[in-house]
């Protein structure tokens, strides 16, 4: 395995693959990073990791100084997994200052994005500049990011980049908790309760598959139930999986493959996760 950092290295390394998986981290890689490489392995000969923790796409007041970086640990985890790890710095990555940016499609505005202005912008800069740099035939994102990955499908799709995009399915702790390089910042008695987000999901998607529709009532419930063991929900949404959008109906059939999608705080650590439910 090659560890390069800077972009001219990668594409001289890269020239002559014609099979390239390509897995976009920022790092601190757990369980859900490594899966993801095997399965890029199943879809590339030459199978590249990239390890950035992105600028763009963190708020002011968010925790891109504390994110960790963990670069040594990240590189022997990939043993046997990644041909090439990249890990440019933000000086190769970002040469002058970035005043290109992809305009996201408007649902980047709604549910995390309501709570992360400009992250989405920023998030899907840095994926085009690295799908311009790696120029994979494949590039693999987790289903934890739910929204992020419908966002990059809707940039592949609409700027016409020829790859291929494949969501990896969430990773979860034994007790259900969706592994996220984050939950290192939860307490223990934090990291005990952190399940219930997983749980309260459970619990609407067994309500939703036994008939319930009222899902406005079932968003507010499930909020209330956090709320009373000290969380504070940023957003429990019920949506179409395609397009995230609220359930409608489908030219008169009612959309029968849902997802909900969360986004919670628990203490100072806001925890992401989803479900999907699917009715036929
Ligand atoms: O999901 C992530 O780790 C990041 O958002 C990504 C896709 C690597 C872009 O920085």
């Amino acid at each position: 395995m090659q560890v390069i950092s800077t972009i001219a290295e990668l594409r001289t390394r890269l020239n002559g693959e014609h099979a390239v998986a390509f897995v976009p981290t920022m790092g601190n890689l757990h369980e859900g990073h490594l899966e993801l490489m095997k399965l890029a392995r199943k879809h590339g000969d030459c199978v590249v990791a990239s390890i950035f923790v992105n600028p763009l796409q963190f708020g002011p007041n968010e925790d891109f100084d504390r994110y960790p970086r963990t670069l040594e640990a990240d590189c022997a985890s990939l043993q046997g997994l990644a041909d090439i790890v990249f890990a440019p710095s933000v000086n190769g990555m970002y040469p002058e200052r970035q005043t290109v940016f992809v305009e996201p499609p408007p649902i980047a505005n709604e549910l995390d994005g309501a709570a992360r202005p400009g992250h989405f912008r920023g998030m899907a800069t840095v994926v085009l500049k690295l799908l311009n740099i790696v120029q994979p035939q494949v590039a693999l994102f987790g289903k934890k990011d739910y929204q992020q990955l419908h966002i990059i499908r809707q940039l592949v799709a609409q700027l016409n980049l020829p790859v291929l995009i494949v969501g990896g399915e969430t990773v979860r702790a034994a007790d259900g908790l969706a592994l996220s390089s984050r939950n290192q910042y939860l307490s223990t008695a934090e990291r005990n309760e952190a399940t219930f987000l997983y749980q309260t999901l459970q619990s609407m998607r067994v309500a939703i598959l036994q008939g319930e529709r009222d899902f406005e009532q079932l968003q507010k419930q499930a909020v209330e139930h956090l709320a009373a063991r000290n969380w504070s929900a940023d957003y429990i949404e019920v949506r179409n999986q395609s397009d995230l959008q609220p359930p409608h109906s489908e030219q008169g059939y009612p959309v029968q493959q849902l997802v909900i999608l969360a986004a919670a705080r628990l203490g100072n650590t806001r925890l992401l996760d989803n479900v999907e439910v699917c009715l036929a």
